[in-house]
């Protein structure tokens, strides 16, 4: 088969490179039908994180984004971790560059932070916190955090603040955001509600406090699910990227799913989830390259924090 052309046959080459492989398809809800349609498992990060954690699998393809194929590896050191395209990158990991989290906790070591550090980071910035969360589990665990010391919350100031409203716990916040979910607005969301007024809204917590106002409920991917299922009305507004409303859609066909919209478009994408295609996945497989390469150091140090949401997060 050539290298760049796509056959007919590329779902079965697939398969059969990944059996040869021993190899696991981590997928994020955010992908393309096609792609989650070949994965062994599909959720959010924090089920994605367990999966890595658990997996028997000589090489994990991690379908998704890169912070979270890094996070597979330094769970599974010992495994090879590819990903089909290494610049699937993502707008919250770039706006907290580990230097600059390093400089910042310099100049305020008398704080003593006690520093959280949201999933969606570089290994470089996992290993300056002291745990990890999920959007998944970030209410927990905010509230398992000491008392006695202040916390920084990296790097998505409206997660964190969602976090402060839920919990009460006031947490410095560091200002960066997620590039697709600040593309909804209080008027993008209010123009859908009034064109299915039954509707129920469930919106992810990277929106801004605007949007989430608006929605019945704030939660992970992997929770839409189960709002989704149980929702009192048959039209559901879905508040995240587009590549929801596929698994969505296969769990919950009952139900008319409607993406939520931007001001400019009637879906918001993640450029950087959707460069993920089934032909950069057989390369990949194929050449088991881009792989995650880290400093044992890194791994060490990323490890901790990681396992201590693990651990609070059960
Ligand atoms: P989830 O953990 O809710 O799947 O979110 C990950 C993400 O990248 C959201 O933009
Ligand atoms: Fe990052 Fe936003 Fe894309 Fe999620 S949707 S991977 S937070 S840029």
């Amino acid at each position: 088969m050539s290298e760049a052309t796509p056959s007919t046959n590329l779902i079965d080459e697939i398969s059969k490179l990944k059996a040869e492989r021993n190899a696991v398809f981590l997928v994020h809800n955010y992908q393309s039908k096609e792609i989650q349609d070949l994965g062994d498992y599909v959720g959010d990060s924090l089920g994605l994180a367990y999966q890595a954690q658990s997996t028997d699998a000589d090489v994990i393809v991690f379908l998704g984004v890169h912070f979270m194929a890094e996070t597979a590896k330094i769970l599974n050191p010992n495994k090879v971790v590819i990903l089909p395209d290494a610049d699937a990158g993502c707008s919250l990991e770039q706006a907290c560059p580990a230097p600059d989290l390093e400089a910042f906790l310099k100049e305020n070591e008398a704080k003593n932070y006690y520093v959280i550090a949201y999933i969606n980071c570089s290994a470089g910035v996992k290993t300056l916190a002291d745990v990890i969360v999920t959007s998944g589990n970030a209410i927990k665990i905010v509230n398992k955090a000491p008392k006695d010391r202040p916390i920084l919350f990296v790097p998505d100031q409206n997660l964190g603040a969602w976090v402060i409203e839920q919990t009460g716990r006031e947490m410095d916040l560091w200002a960066g955001s997620c590039y697709v979910h600040v593309e909804f607005t209080k008027d993008s969301i209010q123009k859908i509600k009034n064109e299915y007024p039954e509707a129920l809204v469930v919106a992810h917590p990277e929106c801004t406090q605007a949007v989430r106002l608006l929605a019945d409920e704030v939660c992970s991917t992997e929770k839409m699910i189960d709002f989704c299922k149980n929702a009192a009305s048959d039209d559901v507004i879905v508040v995240t990227e587009s590549g929801m409303l596929n698994r969505l859609r296969k769990e919950v066909p009952g139900k008319n799913l409607i993406p939520g919209p931007t001001d400019k478009c009637s879906c918001a994408d993640c450029r950087y989830m959707k460069m993920n295609t089934l032909e950069k996945l057989y390369l990949c497989l194929k050449n088991l390259s881009p792989r995650v390469e880290m400093s044992p150091e890194t791994i060490e140090k990323a490890k901790a924090p990681m396992l201590r949401m693990l651990e609070q997060s059960k």
